[in-house]
């Protein structure tokens, strides 16, 4: 089958591969036909070290497609459902999953021993999949916490988007730092991630929502998902002071992964205000703090792991807001892509060009 290949830590481009086999399912995991997977920066993160991944390896995470068989113990899915892909799924009876109430942060199904092993090979090399996902591919072998089932009108197409950037978004905005009405937002970040967050806090009521990216030419599409405001770095003090009087914002979002704009999202955070870290940086790369302003500002600084998600909950909450209309979804897709094109949009997210491209197997 095809299927896009990281063959190095360091390459600038996937290996497109038309000879990937998959390992057989255990009696607890199931096949999913990927029809639809989104690219995110992680993906890119992923090629160029700052996400730590073993190689060989398939890469994607943000996937949605059809079940195509399931082990003899699966009991909450059949073949022809239609699926997204969790990559980090809870197991529902842990300490974490029912006594911290952090689903998200289950591990027991991530390190889960069926989990750990390589789903695909290569003329007998095995190979890995990112976050044991791999959606670019035309099939993939999940555990069967790792597929959540949807109703069978919602298209794939967008379904697959909320598989991960759609979620880590609106979950860090809604769920992580629990904007509250009438606030205001800063949003660092206007890719996938990022207008996912500024359509979060749209969701839950935001008054002000400034996006601040780069790339000037996003501006105009940005505001469609609900900010009120879109500036380059350079200009945001000048509106921190008009929106804020100077104090700051009530929550800020960095959706990029850089420290040095994750430091500046706590400075732009009024104090008592919320700064929360989305992005995914490197783990040799730290963000400074003085050891009074801590203590003095009574910022809460939250990171926020897949949106705080309970995927069994919470991607039927977001297909509902936008079976509403009150999530944008296919209007967050730039670009659709073939099998053939994977590189095209690797290199298009790294220009910062996109909110999101969906390949098309
Ligand atoms: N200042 C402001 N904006 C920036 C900067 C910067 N220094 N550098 C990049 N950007 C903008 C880009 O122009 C782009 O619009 O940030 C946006 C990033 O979008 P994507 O590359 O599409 O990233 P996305 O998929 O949204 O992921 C964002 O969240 O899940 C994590 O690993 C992911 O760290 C990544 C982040
Ligand atoms: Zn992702």
């Amino acid at each position: 089958m095809r299927a896009a290949v990281l063959q190095a830590v360091g390459d600038k481009h996937l290996d497109l591969c038309y000879d990937i086999e998959m390992v057989e399912p255990t009696s607890h995991e199931v096949v999913v036909r990927i029809t639809h997977t989104g690219i995110c920066h992680s993906d890119v993160s992923a090629m160029n070290g700052t996400i730590p991944q073993d190689v060989p390896c398939v890469l994607g995470h943000e996937g949605a497609g059809v079940v195509e068989a399931v082990g003899s113990e699966v009991t909450a899915t059949q073949p022809g459902d239609h699926v997204i892909a969790v990559w980090s799924p809870p197991c529902g009876q842990c300490e974490v999953c029912l006594v911290h109430q952090k689903p998200n942060l289950c591990s027991a199904i991530m390190y889960h021993p069926d989990r750990l092993r390589p789903p695909f090979s290569q003329g007998g090399t095995d190979i890995a999949a990112m976050a044991r996902t791999g959606t670019f591919t035309e099939y993939t072998v999940l555990y069967e916490h790792g597929v959540v089932k949807i109703d069978d009108d919602i298209p794939l197409d967008i379904a697959s988007l909320v598989g991960c950037g759609v979620m880590t978004g609106v979950g860090a905005a809604i769920n992580t730092a629990k904007v509250q009405p009438g606030s205001k937002v800063v949003v660092f970040g206007a890719g996938g991630v990022g207008v996912s967050a500024i359509q979060g806090a749209r969701i839950a009521g935001a008054a002000e929502i400034v996006a601040v990216d780069i790339n000037a030419d996003k501006f105009d599409k940005i505001k469609e998902f609900g900010a009120t405001h879109a500036v380059i770095p350079e200009e945001l003090d000048d509106l921190k002071s008009e929106l804020t009087s100077g104090h700051g914002f009530d929550y800020a979002f960095e959706c990029i992964g850089i420290p040095s704009v994750m430091r500046t999202a706590y400075e732009q955070t009024r104090r008592g205000g919320t700064c929360c870290i989305v992005g995914v940086g490197r783990l040799d790369e730290f963000v400074q703090f003085n050891a009074f302003e801590l203590f003095y500002n009574e910022k809460k600084l939250i990171g926020s792991y897949y949106g705080g998600v309970d995927a069994r909950v919470d991607f039927h909450r977001l297909l509902r807001l936008w079976r509403h209309g009150q999530l944008d979804l296919e209007g967050m897709i730039s670009r659709r892509l073939t099998f053939d094109q994977i590189n095209d949009g690797i290199d298009a997210v790294r220009r910062g060009e996109v909110v999101r491209q969906v390949v098309e197997f």
